[in-house]
């Protein structure tokens, strides 16, 4: 049997961020979440944001995390929302974006390790690593090594 079936929590694989958060308040938490400029990171920044939570939209492409920042304010005016430059496939970008939030004295809640590659880039190689690997493993670990203040 699948074990998440929401029969215990009540909720399933179809419930939606809003869901799930019903009722949550956010307020005066910080997160941070990676590949926030598409996808499941752009709902997860913009439900967090819905509950006060003052989001770090961490993002490799920094006019994409621009839009969406703009999106979210403009559909939640209250909105605590800052899109942060992040390579996870890069060790230097990493050590710069971990310096940056630190030099913000933001005392970190959150950490939404969304971001991703998969497949189609095993052989492709930066810093000499396989940028599979560097991405979706070595740069998170990086961001914990990097002291991130917790
Ligand atoms: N979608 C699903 O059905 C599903 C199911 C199960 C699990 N998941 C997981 O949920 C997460 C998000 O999925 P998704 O469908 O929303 O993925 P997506 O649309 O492909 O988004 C991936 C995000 O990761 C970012 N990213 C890729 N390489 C990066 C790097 N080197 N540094 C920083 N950011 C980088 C991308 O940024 P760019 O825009 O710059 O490329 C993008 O914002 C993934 O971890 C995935 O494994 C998804």
């Amino acid at each position: 049997m699948w074990p998440f079936s929401g029969k215990e929590s009540g909720f399933s694989g179809s419930s939606t961020a809003e869901e799930v958060t019903q009722g949550i308040d956010g307020t005066g938490l910080t997160a941070i979440v990676t590949g926030a400029s598409n996808g499941i990171g752009t709902e997860t920044s913009r439900v967090l944001a819905l509950r006060g939570v003052h989001v770090i939209m961490a993002v490799r492409n920094m006019a994409a995390g621009r839009n969406v920042k703009e999106a979210i304010v403009k559909e939640i005016p209250t909105a605590k929302v800052d899109a942060m430059e992040l390579d996870l496939s890069s060790m230097a970008s990493v050590k710069k974006f971990a310096s940056d939030f630190n030099s913000k004295g933001l005392h970190l809640n959150l950490l939404i390790n969304n971001a991703e590659i998969m497949g189609n880039s095993i052989h492709a190689f930066k810093d000499d690593i396989e940028l599979q690997f560097a991405t979706n493993y070595l740069g998170m670990l990086d961001i914990y090594r990097e002291e991130v203040y917790i």
